[in-house]
Order: structure tokens, then sequence, then C-alpha cells
């Protein structure tokens, strides 16, 4: 199994956003989803998780967005040890510190676009007025200025992922997480959907994404393998820096 571990001079000082150590995690009824996975995500990466179904992506996901704890093991998410947190501290520092983005979209159905987004911000102790201008913003950047009235329902797939991205990055997390975002979407929407996490990776934000994709996969910088419920390679693709 090749492991590269490259160190890039840009990532030498940046801080971790993401540390796991021998974390495992089995399910009630004895499934062991991850068998001791040791993983850093450092400040501004754009990581691609990749390996076969029933491996411990969305395992992993949960346990690194704080949605889930670690049967053993540690886990520090923006240099807090969680081991540490009530779950109710562990809830507000997921809502300071964490975007998701699902295959599904999760958008609430009846309420336009905006409203969406601005419900993300509903624990973050901003006004109603100041998130519906944050929810404006948000959807502005993913390049739906001209859709916020719309309703899940009056938009395309592609669309409705814009708007969970956006929900997702409305209240500047850290770590903005996605489980299978172009799983729902025909290659096209797909394509602009990563582009779009480029764009807010280039912008500064730390994103982890799960996909099947090999394509997709390989377009990013860094990838982790999975394979049983362990990291079965790490390799940051220096294809760009190597190329003739
Ligand atoms: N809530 C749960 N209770 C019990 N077992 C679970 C639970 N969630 C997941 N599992 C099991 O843990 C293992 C890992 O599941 P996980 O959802 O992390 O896989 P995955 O890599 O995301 O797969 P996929 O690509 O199909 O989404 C699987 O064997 C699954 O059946
Ligand atoms: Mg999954």
């Amino acid at each position: 199994m090749t492991t590269a571990t490259v160190n890039t001079a840009e990532h030498r000082h940046a801080r971790a956003v993401v540390e796991l150590a021998g974390v495992t995690k089995e399910y009630p009824g004895g499934v062991k989803a991850l068998r001791g996975v040791d993983l850093t995500v450092l400040e501004g990466e754009l990581l691609a998780i990749v390996g076969p179904s029933g491996s411990g992506k969305s395992t992993l996901l949960h346990i690194v967005g704080t949605l889930d704890r670690p049967s053993t093991g540690e886990v520090a998410i923006a240099g807090h040890d969680i081991a540490k947190l009530s779950d109710r501290a562990l809830s507000a520092l997921r809502s300071r510190h964490v975007g998701f983005v699902f295959q599904s979209f999760h958008l609430v159905p009846g309420i336009s676009a905006r409203a969406n987004v601005a419900e993300g911000l509903l624990y973050s102790g901003l006004s109603r007025a100041e998130r519906g201008r944050r929810a404006a913003r948000a959807l502005e950047r993913v390049g739906l200025g001209d859709r916020m009235e719309h309703r899940p329902h009056e938009l395309s797939g592609g669309q409705k992922q814009r708007v969970a991205i956006a929900r997702a990055v409305a209240g500047e997390p850290d770590l903005l997480l996605a489980d299978e975002p172009t799983g729902a979407l025909d290659s096209a929407s797909g394509h602009s959907v990563i582009e779009l996490l480029h764009e807010l990776n280039a912008d500064g934000a730390t994103i982890a994404v799960i996909t099947h994709d090999h394509e997709i996969a390989a377009s990013l910088p860094r990838q982790v393998r999975i394979r049983d419920g362990e990291i079965v390679a790490d390799v940051w693709n220096t294809a760009g820096v190597n190329a003739p």
C-alpha cells in the first residue's frame, strides 16, 4: 500500500482543525465501524475520504463533526478535546465550528432558499434580520442570488445542493464536512458543486468530502482511503507540483 506524506511549506505552520488519535467506533450489536483511526486535518486543507460501502466513511465524518462520540480514542476539533465537553457544550462547539452537507440535501420543504439558509444560523445568537442578511450573502456566494425566494421544489438538484452548501457555510465554520454531496446529482451539476467547494477552499474553508467518484477524489489535493474501519492510505496529490 502506498502512503505518501508530503508536507508542503504552507502546511507546516497551519493549525490543526481536526485531530483524531486511536479512534474506534463500535455500534450497539457489535459492528466495529472504526478500528483505530489517526487523522489530522490542517486549516485550509481540502480532502477526499474514499472507500467501499460500509467501510466507515460516514461514521468517521459524524465523529469528526461531533455528531457522535468515539467508543475509544481522542478527538479534538478546533483545539477542543471533545471528551471534556458535555453534550450541550458539544452542540455549541458544533454550531460554531462545523458545517454539514448531505447527499440528500436535508432542506426544509415549503420555505424559501433564503429561509432554509437562515435556519442554519438559528443558534448563532444573531438577530433574525442579521440571519436573513447573512443567508442572502451565502446564497449569492454559491451563485443563487436570483433564487432566494424559490422553495426547494422549485429548484434543480444542483441548486438544492448549493442551498445546502450555503446553509453549511453561512456561519463561516472552521470546517465544512460533506457526505457524498454529488451523489444525487448528474455529472455536470456534480462538477459545479465540486468547483464551488474549490472556491470556498480558496477563500479559506477547510473541507472534507466523502465521495465514491474516483475522478472527483483524484482532483482534490489529498485523499484519505478507508477500508474496514481503517485508514489504508493517505495521499497528497502532488501531480500539479511535479508536472513538467
Ligand atoms: N447506527 C448504526 N448502528 C449499527 N451499525 C451501524 C450504524 N451505522 C453504521 N453502521 C455499520 O457500520 C459500518 C460503517 O458504516 P458507514 O455508514 O460508516 O459506512 P460508509 O463507508 O459511509 O458506507 P456508504 O458508502 O455505503 O455510505 C457498516 O457496516 C454499517 O452497517
Ligand atoms: Mg456513508
